[in-house]
């Protein structure tokens, strides 16, 4: 009998990536992937530190996988319980004094020795707990990764931040900024390629930073390194997140430029557009720099689409401070973006900052900036319908007969179209815009039915 592994992700996409390779990891021990916690014997909850909210959802989750644990011993069979990525790293003390019955605590870089502390849990019946870093052992260890499936796939290049941004707990949980060697992400990409990816993300708390060991000698930055991933033949598209303004070099503007395959939809988060506010929060850059490399990759690649993430409320934000935020965001347009209110972290400087706004004005600041994103994304999408794009398709849809993927920026495309194109990319006539997404017929067809 095979043994069932169900891991539960929260958070980025670099937990999306870690829970891929930890499954990938298991598999060799006889771990088949599970859809459901029920029945399994091993249950990973991958977590996420990066505000309360998302540390505080681990809790309530646990205490539904301490009722499957009981019933499952009740039976007379084990199910260990892991805890792995932030909320371990930053709270495995705390973690453990409240829930005890957890077998297994890790952090994001000691993953790689997931057999070993199960093998510790299981047969000598301890509580393991592995929160050591440094992040370039954990590579070296990982078993190459076998990279079939995904149309669309995952690649950490890089981990860590150096930036100590005021409110984030990166630096803390994740740990110093780290480049994987370029000789290590090409060949890794090679294997994702030949496993049937037609896309990379290449991904990174802070992508941009990369500065990775050339193959022949001296460094790569992230430009360079996607120039050598576009001369991979079946790769059609690249793309990268998440990025820092500071680290916007002319390699990369250069690579927005002269590499097709490197998609124009960009994340590239401003945080606020008070200049006050981002010297508060150590971001190391004004709102007029941000407008200027904003500038520079338009010139670049002029279809070039932004997302970005915006903290409201963040300590000492004023009502100026805050309509700056909104008067940037009107000038920029962005395609789509992620806005949070500032939530303190414990142990980050921020968090001890004095004049914390109320909640009710981060409400209200949250409201104001979302309504005003959520219509320049409808104006974006809108703008879409006509028009025809290029969409790689990833999955079956919701409906039957249909297929989704992504357009060039991003955006889910729904279309009718036969399961033998998943993988492949397809002209989509845009004929109407939902909230999150796009639908569409093949460009080809619709003139056909046209004429008809
Ligand atoms: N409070 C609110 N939002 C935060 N983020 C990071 N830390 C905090 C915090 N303490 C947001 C930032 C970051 C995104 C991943 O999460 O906008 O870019
Ligand atoms: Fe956190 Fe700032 Fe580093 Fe991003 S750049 S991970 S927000 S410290």
């Amino acid at each position: 009998m095979p043994k069932r592994v169900f891991i539960k992700t929260y958070g980025c996409q670099m937990n999306v990536y870690d829970s891929a390779r930890m499954a990938e990891l298991l598999a060799p021990l006889g771990y088949a992937l599970s859809e459901r916690p029920e029945g399994s014997d091993l249950v990973i909850l991958n977590t996420c530190h990066i505000r309360e909210k998302a540390a505080e959802k681990v809790f309530s989750e646990l205490g539904t996988i301490r009722r499957l644990q009981r019933a499952r011993e009740r039976r007379g069979e084990r199910m260990l319980i892991a805890v792995g990525g932030c909320v371990a790293q930053a709270e495995g003390e705390e973690l453990l004094r409240r829930a005890p019955f957890v077998d297994l605590v890790f952090g994001p870089q000691a993953y790689h020795r997931l057999p070993e502390m199960i093998g510790r849990a299981l047969h000598r019946g301890e509580t393991v707990r592995d929160t050591s870093f440094p992040p370039e052992a954990k590579f070296d260890y990982l078993p190459d990764s076998a990279g079939a499936g995904a149309v669309s796939a995952f690649l950490t290049v890089q981990e860590g931040c150096d930036k100590f941004c005021s409110f984030c707990v990166v630096p803390y949980t994740r740990g110093a900024e780290f480049s994987r060697p370029a000789a290590a992400v090409l060949a890794e990409a090679e294997r994702l390629v030949a496993g049937g990816a037609r896309e990379i993300t290449l991904l990174g708390q802070n992508v941009n930073a990369y500065h990775g060991t050339a193959p022949d000698s001296g460094e790569w930055r992230l430009g360079r390194l996607i120039e050598a991933l576009a001369a991979l033949p079946e790769l059609a598209r690249i793309r990268y997140m998440t990025s820092h303004p500071r680290d916007v070099d002319e390699t990369l503007v250069a690579a927005h430029r002269d590499v097709p395959q490197l998609m124009p939809f960009l994340h590239l988060p401003v945080q606020s557009g008070s200049d006050r506010v981002l010297a508060a929060m150590n971001r190391r850059h004004r709102a007029d720099d941000y407008r200027r490399t904003v500038e520079a990759l338009r010139r670049a690649r002029p279809d070039l689409a932004l997302s970005s993430d915006f903290i409201v409320g963040f300590p000492g934000e004023n009502d100026d401070d805050f309509r700056r935020t909104l008067t940037l965001v009107t000038e920029i347009g962005y395609a789509q973006a992620f806005s949070f209110k500032y939530s303190p972290r414990p142990g980050t400087p921020a968090a001890a900052a004095a004049d914390q706004v109320p909640e009710p004005v981060k409400s209200e600041r949250l409201a104001a900036l979302q309504q005003l994103l959520q219509s320049q994304q409808h104006t974006f999408n809108r703008a879409c319908i006509g028009r025809e794009l290029p969409v790689l398709f990833e999955k079956p849809g919701r409906d039957a007969g249909q297929l989704v993927g992504r357009s060039p920026y991003l955006q889910p495309v729904h279309a009718e179209l036969p399961a033998e194109q998943i993988g492949k990319i397809v002209a989509v006539e845009i004929q109407a815009a939902l909230a999150n997404s796009l639908a569409g017929a093949p460009a080809g067809e619709t003139a056909a039915e046209a004429a008809a």
